[in-house]
């Protein structure tokens, strides 16, 4: 792969990894990129490393451009190893004057590396430096996605290097937003937010209003995966200000496990039930499912309906593991409710209720259980519990 310039004197330096299919449990089939990027200023400034896997990747792009021991600043913008794991390696490589990152990097940075002479310099949210004929603003963002993380801003060249920020994992030779299929762009977008960022939305939702306040002019977003928006900038600012607001679609999603097929019949009945009501639904197994692709079915989704069979007094373990990650990440303001089959003691239902109280879901129905195998007049009062989730839906969303 080569460098490219995104912007007068800043390239893109980054590796691409086509290979990684897990990302600390989210399912990255289509592989992911580490964005680093250059500017040759009067001083030269790296933003950001790659995963140390990859470091050869970034040094053979850095040597495109300039010889490393050239750059001045090292600017650490996260300290999470996909983007500071080569950091070590670099900073020998460099020996840079001077390494920049938020106060709360700082400690991540000895906490990860315990480095003793590296010549960190923390800054204060808002701090400015000077590169020459640019300066870089930063920005902290506490929580997106780690303590340590800040945003880098160029006013001369209104860029927005913005760390995990509006990230996606996708590995592709290009690296704009407008040469990539739209929807498969906002698929891997949403993905990312609801797998990543869901946990922060109340952050997130601030600081697009701080963003604002700051009335900063942004013409470019550079986050550190995947490709970087110049044409879909507005559109994925608004996608993002909905999904803080976890405002949920006129959608339900009726997610099972089950064990002798008794559970998937009531799913079914179910779903059908809310077909009927014209709430859009979807039917998912998870035996065939990756927890992360249904935990962005979930970001859009107004009604999380629940079913397991109950094994061993708890759940079917492929259920336990999904709400597990699901509790992790806090998706709030749903609609919830709970169904399964059982053999004699039936705690399923109880257990995805109480998880679902949690996530301070709004829970409108008690559970639905039946003993064994549902027969005719059990699957009617599925489809009738159906009919009442979608209306419910459609009273709680906007068309
Ligand atoms: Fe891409 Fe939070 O690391």
């Amino acid at each position: 792969m080569n460098t490219t310039e995104i912007k007068d004197k800043i390239f893109w330096v980054g590796a691409i990894d086509w290979d990684i299919r897990d990302f600390h449990g989210y399912s990255t089939y289509k592989g992911t990129t580490y964005n680093a990027f250059l500017v040759k200023d009067e001083k030269t400034a790296l933003f950001d490393t790659v995963k140390k896997s990859h470091i050869n990747e970034l040094v053979h792009h850095i040597k495109q451009l300039v010889d490393p021991t050239d750059i001045d600043y090292l600017i650490v913008n996260h300290v999470e190893m996909d983007h500071s794991g080569s950091l070590p390696e670099i900073v020998d490589l460099v020996k840079p004057e001077k390494i920049f990152c938020s106060k709360m990097g700082f400690k991540a940075i000895n906490e990860h590396f315990h480095p003793e002479d590296w010549p960190l310099e923390a800054v204060e949210n808002g701090q400015t430096i000077s590169l020459g004929s640019k300066t870089v603003t930063f920005l902290e963002t506490r929580m997106l996605h780690w303590p340590d993380s800040m945003f880098s801003y160029i006013p001369e060249d209104k860029l927005l290097i913005s760390s995990d920020a509006f990230g996606q994992h996708l590995a592709s030779s290009e690296r704009f937003d407008d040469q990539i299929d739209f929807s498969v762009l906002m698929e891997q977008t949403s993905k990312y937010y609801a797998n990543i960022l869901t946990l922060y939305s109340p952050l997130i939702r601030k600081l697009l209003a701080k963003v604002q306040d700051m009335g900063l002019e942004i013409d470019m977003i550079a986050p550190d995966h995947g490709v970087i928006w110049r044409s879909h900038i507005n559109d994925v600012i608004q996608a993002y200000a909905d999904w803080s607001q976890n405002k949920g679609k006129r959608k339900a999603l009726v997610i099972y496990d089950t064990m002798w097929q008794s559970t998937e019949k009531m799913a079914k009945a179910i779903t059908a039930g809310i077909d009927s009501t014209g709430v859009s639904v979807k039917l998912i197994n998870l035996a065939h499912a990756h927890r992360s692709d249904v935990m962005t079915d979930v970001l859009n989704a107004k009604a999380v309906v629940l079913g397991c069979a109950t094994l061993n007094n708890g759940m079917l373990p492929r259920m336990a593991g999904f709400l597990m990650y699901m509790r992790g990440l806090k998706p709030t303001n749903k609609i919830g409710a709970a169904f399964g089959s059982f053999g004699w003691s039936g705690e399923a239902v109880k257990l995805m209720n109480r998880s679902m109280e949690d996530m301070k879901f709004d829970i409108i129905e008690p559970g639905l259980r039946f003993k064994y195998v549902p027969g005719h007049s059990d699957l009617k009062e599925c489809v009738e519990m159906g009919k009442r989730i979608g209306q419910a839906v459609i009273e709680q969303t906007e068309e």
